[in-house]
């Protein structure tokens, strides 16, 4: 009887031990899933409680540095719609500002949730794009005392062109005119610096960057009544291909910030604070 007893209570804390078990494989289970969320997706950034942006901040009036209270921040348009969405989704902003080429790498290895960098929804980039939030297409700058060689696109035919690196810029100055010789730089000041050096004849830029340039130096300026398309119709956000869930997301708050009248008011802001 005793042993039947002992048997007894062997089984129990055998049996029990398994029910125990079986609920912390249920529990790791769990936790497992979760882990696989994925940080960049909807559900991932609102778990984490951050919105991790990538952009490329030399970009007046999208995105560009500024003192304020003697402090480098960032600033622009595309900071302003950032800030938006954050609120939107109820998490922190936390911005990223890398070269403009590397964006999209920073989109597909998941260290960037979304990019908004003045960026063109061409479809040859591997990314997911948003509905376009503002319309723009591209503009000519010269130096005020070269001014007459550039009136037409023809006379950018055989010109010394500069462009920021990867930009859809860049493929136009090299695919669609002729004999350019085309000199792709890291960034947009730097475009500006070979312009007023004189090593470069010209420099393509979305049109609204153009323009802020131009107002905050002296001797360079965009040629009048030229524009060049971009054959994409304006700029959009990026999330990584295929992140659909989100790009709705993000699709929604754009029609809600702009029929706040939202976007025309940050764009006015921003225009006026880069100059
Ligand atoms: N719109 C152009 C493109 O998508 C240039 C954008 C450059 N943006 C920047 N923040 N530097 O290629």
């Amino acid at each position: 009887m005793k042993k039947n007893i002992s048997l007894f209570l062997v089984i129990i804390i055998v049996l029990s031990s398994l029910i125990v078990a079986c609920g912390m494989e249920n529990e790791a289970n769990l936790e497992g899933e979760d882990l696989e969320v994925e940080t960049y997706s909807l559900e991932g950034i609102k778990n984490k409680g951050k919105l991790v942006m990538g952009t490329s901040a030399d970009y007046p009036p999208f995105e560009f540095h500024t003192m304020i209270d003697g402090k480098d921040e960032i600033v622009g348009f595309d900071i302003e719609i950032a800030k938006y969405i954050a609120d939107e989704l109820g998490v922190e902003l936390e911005i990223k500002d890398m070269d403009f080429d590397k964006l999209l790498g920073g989109l597909s290895t998941g260290m960037l949730d979304i990019v908004i960098a003045g960026m063109n929804p061409d479809p040859e980039r591997e990314a997911n794009f948003t509905d376009i939030y503002y319309e723009a297409n591209l503009s000519v700058l010269v130096a005020k005392e070269n001014k007459s060689n550039i009136t037409s696109v023809e006379d950018l035919e055989g010109k010394n062109i500069g462009v920021q690196i990867g930009t859809t810029q860049e493929d136009i100055a090299q695919t669609k005119i002729k004999d350019a010789d085309v000199k792709s730089l890291s960034t947009n000041p730097d475009i500006v610096m070979n312009l007023k050096t004189k090593k470069i004849d010209c420099a393509l830029m979305e049109a609204p960057v153009a323009e802020s340039f131009a107002k905050a130096n002296d001797d360079i300026m965009v040629v009048e009544d030229l524009t060049i398309d971009s054959g994409t119709g304006g700029v959009a956000i990026a999330v990584k291909e295929d992140n659909d869930e989100l790009t709705e997301k993000l699709n929604e708050i754009l029609a809600k910030a702009k029929s706040e009248g939202l976007l025309e008011k940050w764009l006015v802001e921003t225009d006026e604070f880069s100059n």
